[in-house]
């Protein structure tokens, strides 16, 4: 029996496959775009079912699953806030919860969870595969390949950039699925922008170390924006601070940070994003946030292509 492919931490994927993803990807962006015809991406995973279930809120990842699998003619079963409105809220586990789903056959569980973690406990059990959506603090690998294929889109490269990272990067599940991806390419060199209380954690640290990627740490964003390539902006997560918590600095992007920024630079952003990117610099030509996201939904196709494929 081929192998259950499961989707749960960035780090999984090699640079061979992220090429093929990201050309297949491109290939149905294409295709959608007028290139092809959409007829051809409906026929690619007929009567298959995919099943969304989110405990955390959830506009872009959700739709654009949503999205993409019924465009390659998939059937889409979801629930939402599941934390309140699966049995969860009666105190059944995560475990039992996805034997349960597994028994309704679908094709693909495409899981977010509050916990650090769950969909590798998920993937345990399942007997078909898991897509991480988002787990906790852990990490968010869709976001990371489709924020990949964002770079190489803009920039034609994946390596020898300096990026910074920057927001709420100890809570943040973007920033540390991205950073593993990052690692995989020669030349890279990350800068992390935050406040003290929201550093980066000291395991992807010490990943940054394993790799010899070069990396810092610094709360001087003028001074670093210049030399930047990609500047990846994160919110702060209120959600996940403890009661009581301040974050003691906030970093805005405003246009007179944007200015600083080179003119071949891009602005990421995984959004949602709150006051950390004021809208005014949303009509500059380095702002990549609404492309970025748009691009979601050919990789999540390619994703789902792969996942219920038989190609490795
Ligand atoms: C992110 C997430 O859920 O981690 N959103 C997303 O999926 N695009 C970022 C966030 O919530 O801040």
């Amino acid at each position: 029996m081929a192998r259950v492919k499961h989707v749960i931490e960035a780090q999984q994927f090699d640079p061979d496959f992220l090429k093929r993803l990201f050309s297949r990807a491109s290939e149905m962006q294409g295709l959608f775009n007028g290139n092809g015809s959409r007829e051809q991406l409906n026929k690619l995973l007929p009567g298959k079912m995919m099943f969304n279930v989110f405990y955390e809120p959830s506009t872009r990842t959700r739709m654009s699953f949503s999205a993409a699998a019924q465009h390659m003619g998939m059937e889409v079963v979801t629930t939402e806030n599941a934390k309140e409105f699966s049995s969860a809220a009666k105190g059944e586990t995560l475990e039992d919860t996805i034997r349960t789903l597994c028994e309704y056959h679908p094709d693909a569980i495409v899981l977010r969870h509050h916990e650090s973690g769950a969909a590798e406990r998920a993937a345990e059990i399942s007997t078909v595969p898991i897509i991480n959506a988002g787990d906790g603090s852990g990490q968010h690998p869709t976001q990371a390949l489709l924020d990949l294929y964002t770079i190489e889109k803009e920039l034609g490269r994946l390596k020898d950039l300096k990026i910074i990272i920057g927001g709420d990067l100890s809570h943040g599940r973007t920033a540390r699925s991205l950073t593993y991806l990052l690692t995989k390419f020669s030349g890279n060199e990350i800068t992390f922008v935050s406040p003290q209380s929201l550093r980066i954690g000291e395991d992807i640290k010490k990943h940054l170390a394993n790799t010899k990627t070069p990396f810092q740490e610094t709360e001087d964003l003028e001074t670093v924006l210049p030399k930047a390539d990609v500047v990846y902006w994160t919110r702060v997560q209120k959600e996940r601070l403890a009661e009581g918590e301040k974050v003691e600095k906030h970093f805005i992007i405003d246009i007179p940070q944007l200015r600083l920024m080179k003119k071949d630079s891009i602005l990421m952003h995984p959004l949602p994003r709150v006051d950390e990117i004021t809208p005014a610099v949303d009509s500059t030509p380095q702002a990549a946030y609404f492309r970025q996201a748009g691009n979601g939904m050919f990789v999540r196709m390619a994703i789902l292509e792969w996942v219920l494929g038989s190609e490795d």
